[in-house]
């Protein structure tokens, strides 16, 4: 096809060469950086077909400044950089890659889950500063997890992932979702709470709600205060979704035990205050990054958007209403 596509950044070769396969002319930014906001606007002038990242920011600006776009391809699950109202406006379908790292993301919450429980991180540095002088029977005392309460936050895909990789740890789990998830009754006997009773009963909460202003600052001081003192806080979603600045307050005055952060509400800043504390892990939003999760992405945003140029429905339409 004779389409001029942009992907903002070098995406595994899977994804890239299937868009060479279909289309003449497919840029891709050469950079290991993302592009500034003038980069960007300077190189998606002219092209058909955009390919995007979490991070690249498509708004009403740069949709006038792409008046031949007729598609948007996000290479995320999570598509609050898009502003799809407006493209939809315009008759641009948007996509994102949903399923293909529903797993890696799960295990991803896990992994922060228990580096925290066990001080996993605190012990690396302990071993590496040349502290460890034998076993002691006080040594970086941390918590169990085995018949704890999980409460879920967001019973779609990847909360449903995170609770049922809690079976082997024989945990109550809690969900907070705005419908029954059957799978997990079934499977788990988790019980449907509201908020409040999720947040006052878990022990560990865990963060899988997509960003939107519903879910903006979902966890802030007064659900911190509803904590229990022993909680711990997951966040592998968005990082506005949990209000960063009564996180940093929380975890400074001990009214929860701590917090495992993928994502950071202004990213990539972290808040002033959280690289002091010690009662916290993070991560640099790294969630689906596996390379087998990374792959299958690229393929499917690249798939996605093929079909949106021949005017055809992505698999992943997440505004399908424009191509009725
Ligand atoms: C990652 O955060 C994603 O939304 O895919
Ligand atoms: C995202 O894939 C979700 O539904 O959790």
């Amino acid at each position: 096809m004779k389409c001029r596509v942009y992907v903002t950044r070098r995406i595994p070769e899977p994804g890239l060469e299937t868009l060479r396969q279909e289309f003449h002319d497919v840029l891709v930014n050469p950079t290991n950086h993302s592009l500034s906001r003038e980069e960007l606007l300077e190189k998606v002038a002219g092209i058909d077909g955009l390919l995007c990242m979490l991070n690249d920011r498509i708004d009403v600006d740069l949709l006038k400044a792409t008046p031949d776009l007729r598609g948007i391809a996000n290479y995320a699950v999570g598509y609050n950089n898009i502003d799809v109202a407006e493209a939809t406006r315009r008759g641009i379908p948007v996509s994102n890659t949903p399923g293909v790292l529903t797993d890696a993301t799960a295990d991803l919450a896990w992994a922060l889950l228990m580096a925290l429980t066990r001080r996993i991180v605190e012990g690396d540095a302990f071993v590496r500063r040349g502290d460890f002088k034998g076993w002691a029977p006080m040594l970086l005392i941390g918590g169990d997890i085995a018949g704890r309460t999980l409460g879920i936050v967001g019973a779609g895909r990847i909360g449903t992932a995170m609770a049922l990789r809690s079976k082997g740890f024989n945990m109550d789990v809690l969900y907070c979702s705005q419908e029954m998830n059957e799978i997990l009754e079934m499977e788990l006997g988790a019980r449907k709470v509201d908020k409040a009773t999720l947040i006052r009963e878990s022990d560990f909460i865990s963060l899988h709600v997509p960003l939107t202003d519903e879910t903006e600052h979902f966890i802030g001081a007064s659900e911190f205060k509803m904590m229990k003192h022993t909680a711990f806080l997951i966040n592998t979603s968005r990082g506005p979704v949990v209000d960063e600045a009564a996180l940093v307050e929380a975890l400074r005055n001990d009214e929860i035990a701590g917090a495992g952060l993928d994502v950071f509400e202004e990213e990539p800043k972290v808040h002033p205050g959280l690289n002091e504390l010690k009662n916290i892990v993070m991560a640099p939003h790294i969630g689906s990054a596996t390379i087998e999760t990374r792959s299958k992405m690229a393929v499917m945003a690249a798939e996605n958007l093929i079909a949106m140029l021949k005017g055809e429905k992505p698999e992943n339409c997440v505004n399908p209403d424009v191509l009725e």
